[in-house]
């Protein structure tokens, strides 16, 4: 554990949320990180309640996040970078307040709801010299770490196909009715933007093959559908990808699949070898050379890649899961933040975390899949 820390704040996240009380507990697992200063709400009841209950002093709980940008910024001993855990529509406004204030950011996905959005945060980064992460939670997995590793160490040859699916089943009926404040946002396009599935856990896919596989896309067609009724934003859809490098790509994203939870499972396909990989069993990587049998590569032991190893904290066979992957995310970027405290600078890339490049790709994935299923599945340029 390092004796350095950094002082955080975070907007949303207040009482039943769902991500902020994970990015809390990702943000504390490696003592890197404090929690000083938050607007967990647009109600500033829950969010004095909410910081009450974290033991945050009441004169750092802020009834806007402009409010926060503005004094944190101006404190002596200010947040080094905030955590925004709000619903979509949000993230840009929130962003900008605290990067032309400095102050670096960690954003959800998908980070804007348009790429101009996410583009001129692009430049908002660079010309406040803020580092920004966007928490692609899957590409934190060690068996996620080591597939990439195995992909760039040749051991799958030239990669062929790329099949990702994320099949749900909690929006198979209206949830958005009812009080379930997730399936209400998500499902407006008011607040979660152009996609509601795509945009959610598509942009999941998106992340966790193009890390993995480091292929980059050069033409997609979409294939978006609306089965309940009386929703307006998709909660189904298909995508077929053609890559730079003359592989080619399925993705398959649903909510409305019957039987599943969170069933995100990547498969890679190479001229010497393939991998298999699913979130709801993430301590193993199913890795394949040709014509030999399925290696079953568990997380924790001394033959996995240096990445893998790096990011794993307890012996293989006790389970780590969703927490940890999170956690290796802050732990990676606040290893980032803190050398650029020190030093006044750093070399982001050196650093293993989602970075907001990518977060403007997933959201320029999201816009692409509506424009081609909004136009008879054709096929666009990326
Ligand atoms: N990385 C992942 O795997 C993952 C998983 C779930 C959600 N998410 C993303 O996280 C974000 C939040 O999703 P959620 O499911 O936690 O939503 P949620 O509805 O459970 O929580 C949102 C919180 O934001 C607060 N909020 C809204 N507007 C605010 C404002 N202006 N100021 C302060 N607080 C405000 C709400 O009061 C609430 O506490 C979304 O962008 C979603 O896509 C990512």
């Amino acid at each position: 554990m390092t004796k350095k820390k950094l002082r955080y704040g975070m907007v949303g996240g207040g009482p039943g949320a769902f991500i902020g009380e994970v990015h809390r507990r990702a943000a504390k697992f490696d003592g890197k990180n404090i929690l000083v200063a938050g607007s967990f709400s647009s109600d500033y009841d829950k969010t004095l309640a909410k910081g009450e209950e974290l033991g945050l002093e009441e004169k750092r709980l802020y009834k806007t996040y402009e409010e926060m940008a503005a004094r944190e910024s101006e404190l002596k001993e200010g947040i080094d970078f905030v955590s925004i855990t709000t619903p979509n529509h949000t993230h840009f406004k929130i962003a900008r307040a605290f990067l032309t204030r400095g102050i670096s950011v960690v954003c959800d996905k998908p980070v804007t709801t348009s790429s101009a959005e996410a583009e001129e945060l692009l430049e908002l980064a660079e010309k406040h010299r803020a580092l920004f992460c966007v928490t692609y939670t899957y590409s934190g997995y060690p068996m996620v770490k080591e597939a990439k590793e195995l992909v760039e160490n040749g051991e799958l040859g030239d990669i062929r196909v790329i099949m990702g699916e994320y099949p749900q089943e909690w929006l198979a009926e209206r949830a958005e009715m009812g009080d379930n404040r997730q399936a209400s946002w998500r499902t407006n396009p008011a607040e979660a933007g152009i996609s509601n599935c795509m945009g959610d856990i598509g942009s999941h896919i998106e992340h966790t093959t193009s890390y993995i596989t480091g292929c980059e896309i050069s033409q997609l067609s979409a294939n978006l559908n609306t089965f309940v009724e009386g929703r307006i934003l998709d909660d189904n859809g298909q995508v077929m990808i053609k890559y730079k490098n003359g592989a080619t790509g399925m993705f398959w994203a649903s909510q409305v699949a019957i039987g599943n939870d969170n069933g995100l499972k990547v498969r890679v396909f190479g001229s010497k070898g393939s991998l298999e990989w699913e979130q709801e069993n993430p301590n193993y990587l199913h890795f394949t050379k040709l014509n030999e049998a399925t290696k079953i590569l568990s997380r924790g032991h001394d033959y996995l890649g240096p990445a893998a190893k790096k990011n794993t904290r307890i012996p293989s066979g006790h389970p780590e899961g969703y927490f940890e992957a999170f956690a290796n995310i802050y732990n990676n970027f606040s290893q980032a933040l803190l050398e650029k405290k020190e030093k006044g600078k750093v070399k982001e890339e050196d650093f293993d975390y989602p970075k907001l490049e990518e977060g403007y790709r997933g959201v320029k994935f999201v816009e692409k899949c509506v424009e081609s299923s909004n136009n008879g599945s054709s096929w666009l340029d990326f």
